[in-house]
């Protein structure tokens, strides 16, 4: 989400966490650990000093130089691409607003085929809600009329670990969050609300899910160090256990929506739920393991040979495969390992599969599911290959056996991420300069004059502008318009852009327009944050904490 991002850290962590991630896929295997290949760079490392540099930090500067580096770098998904699948898109889906995901397509068919979904996101209650996190607010509130269960919790123990807020302000700015949300339309009696330190089932997964994280692990992925609170760790996996609570009482697709500097937040999550599972299920091709790369080499060789062997016994050798890589693919590390793999394998058959590879499973429940995969088998002492299962069919029985087992068999979590929106006065829209930035409380006259004094994509000239069009594109105004102030009125949003970049529009006039919209926007939004007040007190949130050290 939009958020403050110069506030001094409290917790004298590195200050930089910069990533280069190689590409990866969003399957969950034993070999594409999501968070794995990250380097971070230590203290005074250059990488993320660079103008052009992407980083995503939680806590640190959210600027996104690029947006296409999130894609290629980063793995993150474009949203375009999900788009034609999701019934009766949000504006912000519309209009590339929220431009990334990762796995979201599960979430959609959920809503397609009337199945159990979720979405919850969190808020760090560090200062005033404002228009970006109105955006977040948006998205929880869509999912929910969508018919998911909806989820809305407030970081307090983030907040006061990695922010260094005290109780008091946390219970005032909390406050304030849940009033927009609920004036937005969120609905507390069909969705759930809480804070991380009230409740102890997230407390309780947090612990579960540190289990299987490691501090090296947590130094790679936000660069922490050896100064780095014990809390503000604890606050990293209070929110994996957040990203995962909607599933405690049955596996859903849940969905996350962010900002991408939460990125690295969701894809740990991703690792997590994926290793507290019972079993893992791969792709496999032969008897002997195999990575991500070597995996692609075997099904190009597979598909290669395939109709050759029809003609004969119908059995692909590895040996053969071996030849035909050697002969067809350009040499490479991963050619070179699977080539020798399929050698020492010999004449065994190369045949593909869908394995199960034992991770945290009792024995009871690897030998229900040894009974449990129908067709032909092949049974190891870690996995399980199966011969007539297809990939998706295989994770669900994982899951059906890990369930009667006592297990999670959380599903990944999804996520989208949205634009930051560029603040008022140009540059990035930050919390502690009021004038970048429209507070929902902000009182409405300023909320006008802030919009009035913002920078704009116009001309020198009114002159020039008539002659080469504004440039909407980069125009905050525009944005208050396509994120807030046209509402679901793609026309309305369109004439203003098709206006602008024409020539016809003026900024001066455009943006009186859009000062009396947030005018009105931010009258029409208090009263009724002040109408929804009961609504707060009866909804199943502690308001007060109990806690007093600061
Ligand atoms: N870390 C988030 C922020 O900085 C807040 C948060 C906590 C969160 N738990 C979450 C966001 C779970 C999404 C999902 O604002
Ligand atoms: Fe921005 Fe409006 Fe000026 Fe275009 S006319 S540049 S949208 S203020």
């Amino acid at each position: 989400m939009t958020r403050d991002t110069d506030r001094d850290r409290a917790d004298g962590r590195k200050s930089t966490a910069p990533e280069t991630l190689p590409d990866e896929g969003t399957e969950s295997d034993e070999s594409g650990s999501e968070s794995a290949g990250r380097r971070a760079v230590p203290d005074g490392g250059t990488a993320a000093s660079g103008e052009d540099e992407t980083t995503l930090d939680p806590w640190g500067s959210a600027t996104i130089a690029d947006y296409r580096k999130l894609f290629e770098e980063f793995g993150i998904e474009e949203f375009e691409e999900v788009l034609p699948e999701v019934p009766d898109p949000h504006y912000l889906m519309r209009r590339g607003v929220i431009f990334g995901h990762r796995d979201y397509r599960r979430v959609a068919d959920a809503m397609v085929n009337d199945e159990p979904f979720a979405a919850l996101s969190g808020f760090m209650p560090t200062g005033d809600p404002h228009i970006g996190h109105k955006l977040v607010f948006d998205e929880i509130i869509w999912h929910q009329r969508q018919g998911g269960d909806a989820y809305a919790l407030i970081a307090d123990l983030e907040a006061h670990s990695a922010r260094g807020l005290s109780w008091d302000e946390i219970d005032e700015h909390a406050r304030d969050y849940l009033l927009s949300l609920l004036a937005l339309g969120f609905d507390p009696e069909e969705g759930t609300l809480y804070r991380q330190s009230g409740d102890r089932e997230v407390q309780d997964l947090a612990f579960e899910l540190g289990s299987e994280a490691n501090f090296s692990e947590l130094e790679n992925i936000y660069g922490f160090s050896g100064e780095t609170s014990v809390s503000h760790m604890q606050s990293v996996v209070t929110q994996m256990a957040d990203i995962l609570y909607p599933q405690l009482d049955e596996p859903k697709p849940t969905v996350i929506p962010v900002g991408p500097d939460q990125d690295p937040h969701v894809r740990l999550a991703r690792d997590l739920a994926a290793r507290m599972g019972y079993f893992g299920v791969t792709k496999a091709y032969a008897s002997f393991e195999a990575d991500e790369a070597e995996r692609e080499l075997l099904a190009a060789a597979h598909a290669a040979l395939a109709d050759e062997a029809e003609e004969s016994d119908g059995v692909v050798r590895c040996e053969d495969a071996a030849d035909w890589l050697a002969e067809e693919v350009t040499p490479d590390d991963a050619r070179e390992s699977v080539v020798s793999k399929l050698r020492e394998a010999g004449k065994e058959p190369l045949r593909p599969r869908v394995r199960f590879l034992d991770r945290n499973a009792t024995e009871e429940a690897f030998g229900a599911l040894i009974d449990a995969v129908e067709g032909e088998k092949r049974v190891f002492d870690e996995h399980i290959d199966a011969f007539d299962l297809s990939r998706d069919a295989a994770e669900e029985l994982a899951r059906d056996v890990e369930l009667d087992h006592g297990g999670y068999g959380f599903v990944a979590p999804s996520s989208l991420y949205h634009r930051f929106m560029t603040g008022l006065t140009g540059g990035k829209m930050s919390s502690s300069v009021p004038a970048s930035h429209i507070s929902l409380l902000d009182d409405p006259e300023d909320g006008y004059d802030k919009v009035k004094a913002a920078t704009t994509g116009g001309r020198e000239t009114a002159e020039k502008q008539r002659e080469l069009g504004g440039r909407a594109d980069e125009c905050p105004v525009y944005e208050l318009y396509a994120y807030l102030l046209a509402g679901d009125d793609d026309e309305f949003a369109k004439e203003v852009y098709d206006e602008c970049v024409g020539g016809e529009r003026l900024c001066g006039d455009c943006k009186e327009q859009a000062a009396q919209l947030m005018k009105e926007f931010l009258a029409e939004h208090q009263e009724k944050r002040e109408e929804v007040e009961d609504l707060l007190e009866e909804a199943d949130i502690e308001l007060d904490s109990p806690r007093k050290r600061d």
